[in-house]
């Protein structure tokens, strides 16, 4: 059970003050019935109308994002503006997380979720779950870079674990990566250690999840069943 006006101020429908007076006018049904006291308690999964429209008042909901470039990966900034900008607010009003972060110029799959169990497994490096890069870089790639990266990179203030650098066809300034650690830059920071510049970043997997081609950047939508499914499935304990 939920108080009536902390469930709507959560769905993001406004302050605590605010709701409490829609509730008092009577906008609100609950279960069918006009309710008027703001302090009512309610069942989670009660059907709830504002002016005669159902609510989804879900509290648990798991996002994939194309995310573009300029955004920052936060769940708030007091400067700058974040990815949560491209969701309707109730997302980070029920607590809609990232799942880790992407630099602010780097583009593709983000996900963001409400289970903090799930977002905590899905960034453990014991767990291993693979995460896959595109990247384009300053100067042609050989095979040595490759062999580096599988031999797992000593960037200082740690050892990166072996990675899968496949360099694509053409001039050699683009390659996949393959990694499965998440430290602060790493992608930029493993090509700064065999001499190279990191000018676009893109994320196309995240474990079992493949950016969906549909998504634009700065589009999102909610994961299917199968998808999270798949998620808890690769980091099960
Ligand atoms: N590695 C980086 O350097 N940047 C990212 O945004 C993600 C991985």
């Amino acid at each position: 059970m939920i108080r009536l006006d902390r469930l709507l101020a959560t769905l993001a429908l406004g302050s605590r003050t605010e709701v409490g007076a829609m509730i008092r006018r009577g906008r609100v049904t609950v279960d069918g019935g006009a309710v008027r006291d703001p302090g009512k308690q309610v069942p989670e999964m009660a059907a709830i109308t504002l002016d005669g429209a159902p609510l989804d008042t879900r509290l648990e909901r798991h996002v994939m994002l194309h995310k573009p470039a300029g955004l920052l990966t936060a769940a708030r900034d007091k400067k700058q503006p974040t990815v949560m900008e491209l969701l309707p607010p109730v997302y980070a009003g029920i607590g809609c997380m990232p799942v880790g972060r992407l630099d602010k110029d780097t583009t593709g799959l983000l996900l963001l979720t409400t289970d903090g169990e799930l977002n905590h497994r899905l960034l453990a490096p014991g767990r291993h779950v693979d995460k896959v890069y595109l990247a384009g870089v300053d100067a042609p790639l050989t095979a040595r870079e490759a062999e580096t990266f599988a031999a797992g990179l000593e960037l200082g203030d740690f050892t990166a674990a072996p990675a899968l650098l496949e360099i694509l066809p053409g001039d050699g300034r683009t390659a996949r990566v393959t990694i499965h650690e998440g430290k602060f830059h790493q992608v930029k920071r493993m090509f700064e250690a065999v001499g190279r510049t990191v000018l676009t970043l893109h994320r196309e997997r995240f474990g079992p999840l493949a950016l969906d081609p549909e998504l634009e950047p700065g589009q999102w939508r909610e994961l299917t069943d199968e998808e999270l499914s798949a998620l808890r499935e690769a980091v099960k304990a």
